[in-house]
């Protein structure tokens, strides 16, 4: 079977930083009780669009590989936040990358939108379908955040990474075992209702967003997900946690990655942590995680990689990588994001007024969890 290696990795974070501060000045929160119950500090907030984000993070990760977008094969845009509907947002990346003899689809399961991308993608390379795939994780989730709910509104921020996956040169090198599960009966404690098309035909507009999010009970099925997909790759794979170089998680909250790394039994030195300066961006996490150890130097050449993630739906899933000799780019892409004019405050404010002015049309929509239903939506919950 041919295995799926990463041979190229680029990230791009929004430069606008929104401090716990900052949110405790239209929240009532603060930084002690987010710092304290998360692990997050800050988190970024985007002045672009997920393509923009996604174009120069591929740009990068293509030029880390040596590889030319016209020889790729597959586009794979992984996100819950994509720009539209029909075309997906993986084409108009495709278009702008010049990756002309790409296939491009979008990949939706939230937060493990980048790991299940990565799976379809290697998959796809272990048949022969394709030879090399670009697999970003992006997500734009500020627009749709609902920013006056403290239960949710801390914990997100925006950012994007991308890799390049090519055949591995050796057996024992690239994507050694991947397991994707979903606890689908639990759908409905992670939900962003007015963000659809079952909301479409009821006057809701874009972005009047409000969350069912049961902290806990996510919090507690995040930790057997993880853990139970992480101790599958690993005996799948014939590997020990000792074996494991480095634990690069999902990262929603510091200690549900705690729970999850005792669960393993890998002390959280080999565990690597963004969740302070990005908190939780969803699709991205996983892979700016990985960036940032590469350019860190926290991957040694040949290193054992364990990727444990979990988002809505509730999927979760698991992925044991070891990397090739090569832990340094090939090359450097000249691209950069314009510039940002603006605070992140400024724009979250700006976020806010708009709900504000355009009334809530959403009105029917009750939070926080679990309002009488007119509409019943498969696994629980509705809208008015
Ligand atoms: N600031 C201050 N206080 C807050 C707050 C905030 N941002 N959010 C909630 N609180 C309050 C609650 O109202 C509650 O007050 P009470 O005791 O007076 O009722 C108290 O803090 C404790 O709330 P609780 O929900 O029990 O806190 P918690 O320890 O479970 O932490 C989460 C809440 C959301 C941080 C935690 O459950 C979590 O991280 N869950 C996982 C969610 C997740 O990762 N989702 C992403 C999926 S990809």
């Amino acid at each position: 079977m041919t295995r799926a290696a990463i041979t190229g990795w680029g990230k791009c974070m929004p430069p606008a930083v929104l401090s716990n501060h900052d949110l405790a000045t239209f929240l009532d929160t603060d930084d002690a009780w987010i710092a304290q119950r998360t692990g997050i500090r800050e988190r970024r907030i985007t002045h672009v669009l997920g393509s923009e984000l996604s174009y120069v993070a591929a740009r990068r990760a293509l030029a880390c590989a040596a590889l030319a977008a016209s020889d790729l094969d597959l586009v794979v845009y992984g996100s819950c936040s994509a720009e539209e509907a029909v075309p997906n947002t993986a084409s108009g990346l495709q278009y702008k990358l010049g990756a002309w003899r790409a296939g491009a689809m979008d990949v939706n399961t939230a937060c493990t939108s980048f790991l299940y991308g990565l799976s379809s993608a290697a998959g796809m390379i272990a048949t022969g379908t394709i030879r090399s795939a670009l697999v970003v994780g992006v997500e734009t989730i500020s627009p749709f955040l609902d920013w006056d709910n403290r239960g949710v509104a801390v914990l997100f921020g925006d950012g994007c990474a991308a890799v390049v996956l090519q055949a591995a040169e050796h057996d024992d090198e690239g994507l050694l075992a991947d397991k994707l599960g979903c606890y689908a009966d639990s759908r409905q404690i992670l939900r962003v209702r007015g963000h659809g098309t079952t909301y479409g035909n009821r006057g809701i507009s874009y972005g009047d967003t409000l969350w069912d999010f049961d902290g806990q009970e996510i919090f507690k099925r995040a930790v057997h997900g993880m853990s139970e997909a992480a101790a599958d790759v690993l005996v799948r794979a014939g590997r020990a946690p000792a074996d494991v170089h480095l634990v690069v998680p999902h990262q929603a909250n510091l200690r549900i990655i705690e729970f999850v790394a005792k669960r393993a039994g890998i002390p959280m030195d080999r565990v690597f942590l963004t969740v302070h300066k990005y908190g939780n961006m969803s699709a991205a996490t996983v892979p700016v995680a990985l960036v940032e150890a590469l350019e860190a130097g926290a991957v040694p050449p040949r290193a054992l990689m364990l990727m444990p993630a979990f988002g809505a739906g509730l999927t979760w899933c698991a992925h044991l990588l070891r990397f090739g000799e090569r832990v340094t780019p090939l090359d450097a892409a000249d691209v950069e994001l314009p510039p940002c004019e603006r605070t992140a405050l400024q724009m979250v404010n700006e976020l806010r007024a708009r709900k504000e002015t355009r009334g809530r049309s959403a009105a029917g929509l009750v939070s926080p969890v679990f309002p009488e239903t007119q509409v019943v939506l498969a696994g629980g919950t509705g809208v008015a």
